[in-house]
């Protein structure tokens, strides 16, 4: 198996004069899950359409699944599952005959196809409701038979642009628990995208941020995480002085420190022992509720990437 599920190479695409996917280079690790991360318009369902071969490049180069995007994209989208901004169902079918349907264009034979249907639409719990008009289901129910659509042929890859929008919470984490354990158990690769940097940071081992289609960042999560900020401590509490604060800074270990209401947050020049600083506040008559160690997340690290680069602009 290519360890490699999608590689491109200063992919681009522009709309006029609007670079809306600009000399992207990314490589998608088979079987992992990726969260393709970015603001409203910044190229994230663009750039699925040209791995998809829906949209052709205007520069650049991109392989998926060892087919090249220009030239092999039916044998892409034979191999692969979408799941777009329009759920592509059919409003006068019922969810039942909208799963048939899409077996039969994957040449499913009938006993696997009636197999695979009732096992995915029994798993999302929508098995009773199989015959029902899918046009009167609420966003949530039709957005779960478009995820069943996604996966009914097996595919090796699946695309996902925004899979929980709408769902409700318990919707939500059964589908991460499932998009998990295909990748773990079958391998299946998942390129996804999210405004939901929570689900991002709890499903994907590695990420691509970009910003007006350029790529800032990408790598595993946690490499980004520890570039975005070195170790440090968060203190809730009350009583923060200008004093303590001033007792802070200046510790050698201490590179910053941030109040925010009842929160401080202490950038630390490297790991150490805290129980010092601690007791620094203390003595200094703060009232300590809460400590806290650790790195940035992931919703500092993209805040911070958005900043940056629209700084390196002006
Ligand atoms: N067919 C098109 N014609 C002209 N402009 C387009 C076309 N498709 C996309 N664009 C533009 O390309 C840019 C990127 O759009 P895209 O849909 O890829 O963003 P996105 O990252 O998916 O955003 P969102 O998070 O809102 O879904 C936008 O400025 C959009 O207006
Ligand atoms: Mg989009």
């Amino acid at each position: 198996m290519n360890p490699i599920a999608i590689q491109t190479n200063a992919l681009s695409r522009s709309f006029e004069a609007l670079k809306a996917v600009d000399r992207l280079s990314i490589e998608v690790p088979t079987g992992s899950i990726f969260g393709f991360l970015g603001p409203n318009g910044s190229g994230k369902t663009t750039t699925i359409r040209l791995l998809l071969g829906l949209l052709a490049p205007t520069e650049g180069s991109g392989r998926v699944l060892g087919h090249d995007i220009r030239s092999e994209a039916d044998a892409i989208r034979l191999k692969s599952g979408a799941l777009l901004e329009h759920n592509g169902l059919y409003q006068r079918l019922s969810a039942e005959n909208n799963l048939d349907f899409y077996g039969e264009v994957w040449h499913m034979p009938t006993v696997e196809r009636k197999r695979r249907i009732q096992e995915l639409l029994t798993h999302l719990d929508l098995w009773e409701r199989r015959t029902e008009i899918v046009g009167r289901w609420s966003r949530g129910m039709q957005q779960k038979l478009a995820i069943a659509r996604t996966l009914l042929h097996h595919p090796a890859l699946v695309f996902m642009d925004e899979p929980t929008a709408g769902l409700d919470p318990l919707a939500a984490a059964a589908l991460h628990k499932d998009l998990a354990s295909l990748a773990e158990k079958e391998g299946v690769t998942i390129f996804m995208t999210t405004h939901n940097l929570a689900e991002a940071e709890k499903l994907c081992q590695q990420v691509a941020v970009i910003r007006k289609g350029r790529l800032l960042a990408t790598g595993p999560l946690e490499a980004l995480r520890a570039q975005a900020g070195g170790p440090r401590l968060e203190v809730l509490g009350r009583d923060f002085t200008p004093q303590a604060l001033e007792a802070l800074q200046a510790r050698p270990e201490v590179l910053d420190v941030a109040q925010q209401n009842n929160r401080l947050l202490i950038n630390l020049r490297q790991a150490s022992d805290t129980s010092s600083l601690v007791g620094l506040l203390i003595e200094q008559g703060v009232q300590v509720d809460e400590v806290r160690k650790g790195k940035a997340n992931l919703e500092e690290v993209f805040i911070t990437l958005m900043e940056e680069d629209a700084e390196a602009e002006s």
